[in-house]
């Protein structure tokens, strides 16, 4: 069932700092949803709050209509949001199949069963081939590309089902243009059902992918629209073009890498 994420009054303090501030964020059943802004607009600590890897200081975070503002991580998990971790949560001595496998068992949809079995075996299959990693089967993650190791991550974070799937990290970082476009199509041809956020600094990634975009600034939201909306926004190159060309601030943290 698709669902919706609903932030409403989202604060985040670190110390003095008010790293999250205040934000409201509708993200739509089955929208393909960007954030975007600078370095240090609160983009990572708003995706925490989600994942519940960090608590609200104030605020509300709801997934459908459930109020999960204070529930841990691991339930959240269990309730449909999956994520791709910042530093790649695979297991970099085994194969492709066999780190799909142990997210298909982890999961644990299926009772735990031989790891030869079919049910696992089709699943893992069909996470391969969703993910475009069919043939790689046996290959070890060391012997990936770099975009190879991001369809990898894509497919352990969907071995749940997800209904909510969070791009933490920006998903075509370091990658070339054909690994970038492959995983725009990855992306777009995703079931309807899940409903994707993602952080990403190539607008014109952006552009392509998303069906909306929220713009942080200083932990706050300046703007969520279309992304023609957000393209024509005055506010939004006002924001940006106040330090230098805004692809330079929206590229900063890459360049930065
Ligand atoms: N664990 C933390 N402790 C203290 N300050 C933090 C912590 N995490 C983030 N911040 C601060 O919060 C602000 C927002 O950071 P972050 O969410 O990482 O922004 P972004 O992901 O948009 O670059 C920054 O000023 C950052 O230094
Ligand atoms: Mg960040």
């Amino acid at each position: 069932m698709t669902v919706s994420l609903t932030c409403r009054g989202l604060s985040r303090d670190f110390g003095a700092l008010r790293a999250v501030d205040d934000v409201d964020l509708y993200v739509g059943p089955g929208s393909r949803h960007a954030l975007i802004g600078p370095n240090g607009a609160g983009k990572s600590t708003l995706m925490s709050l989600v994942t519940g890897a960090l608590s609200a200081s104030s605020g509300t975070v709801r997934l459908g209509d459930t109020d999960i503002t204070r529930v841990p991580e691991a339930r959240r998990a269990r309730l449909g949001i999956s994520q791709t971790m910042q530093h790649a949560s695979l297991f970099p001595s085994m194969t492709v199949a066999e780190n799909v496998l142990l997210a298909v068992q982890r999961h644990g949809r299926i009772s735990p069963l031989p790891r030869r079995h079919p049910e696992y075996t089709a699943r893992v299959g069909e996470l391969l081939a969703r993910t475009g990693l069919d043939g790689r089967d046996d290959v070890g993650v060391s012997g990936l590309s770099h975009g190879e190791r991001k369809q990898l991550e894509l497919a352990v974070a969907l071995a749940g089902d997800p209904r909510l799937l969070l791009l933490l990290d920006e998903p075509a970082a370091g990658m070339s243009p054909a690994e970038s476009a492959r995983l725009v199509r990855l992306i777009e041809e995703l079931p309807d059902e899940v409903t994707v956020l993602f952080i990403e600094h190539d607008l014109d990634l952006v552009f392509a992918l998303a069906t909306e975009v929220t713009v942080l600034h200083l932990g706050r939201v300046l703007l969520s629209g279309t992304p023609d909306e957000v393209r024509a926004s005055e506010a939004v190159q006002q924001a940006y073009l106040g330090a230098g060309r805004t692809e330079e601030l929206f590229w900063s943290e890459k360049a930065e890498a």
